[in-house]
């Protein structure tokens, strides 16, 4: 994936980032998960007054992709006002999908912070590999 697919997926994920639900934390987060078939799926984070029901961006567009028959994607972007690290349950969940996944963690004015994976994220994970043999 090359520099300018790259900020198109950033900008992607900025843009999902206007609809977060964040009436408690006030911290958007907008993902943007590209699938191998090309399609893009978004999510943002979606609170809820019973704090731990709140589900994170990288999730809502995981599972909207997953649930809509795509598995296998080429990379992510994570965007947020200070340009923070998706957590470790989105972690898992990314993991699930593909180790070479390429994350992209940005901040709202679009600058690339960091450029990793999900192996890298994630090292020594439990996947589907150990539930096989
Ligand atoms: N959040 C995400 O959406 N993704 C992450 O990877 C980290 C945290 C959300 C959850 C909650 O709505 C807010 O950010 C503050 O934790």
């Amino acid at each position: 994936m090359n520099n300018k697919e790259a900020k198109a997926l950033i900008e992607e994920g900025n843009k999902a980032r206007k609809n977060a639900y964040v009436p408690y934390s006030k911290y958007p987060v907008g993902a943007a998960l590209l699938g191998k078939s090309g399609k893009v799926y978004t999510g943002a984070n979606v609170e809820n007054a019973a704090y731990p029901v709140t589900v994170c961006a990288e999730r809502v567009a995981i599972f909207k992709a997953v649930s809509e028959g795509e598995r296998e994607f080429e990379a992510i972007s994570v965007v947020t006002d200070n340009g923070g690290s998706p957590c470790g349950s989105c972690r898992q969940v990314l993991a699930e999908f593909g180790l070479d996944i390429i994350v992209y963690i940005a901040d709202g004015e679009g600058n690339l912070k960091q450029e990793t994976t999900v192996r890298d994220l994630l090292p020594e994970s439990f996947g589907p590999q150990q539930l096989s043999s």
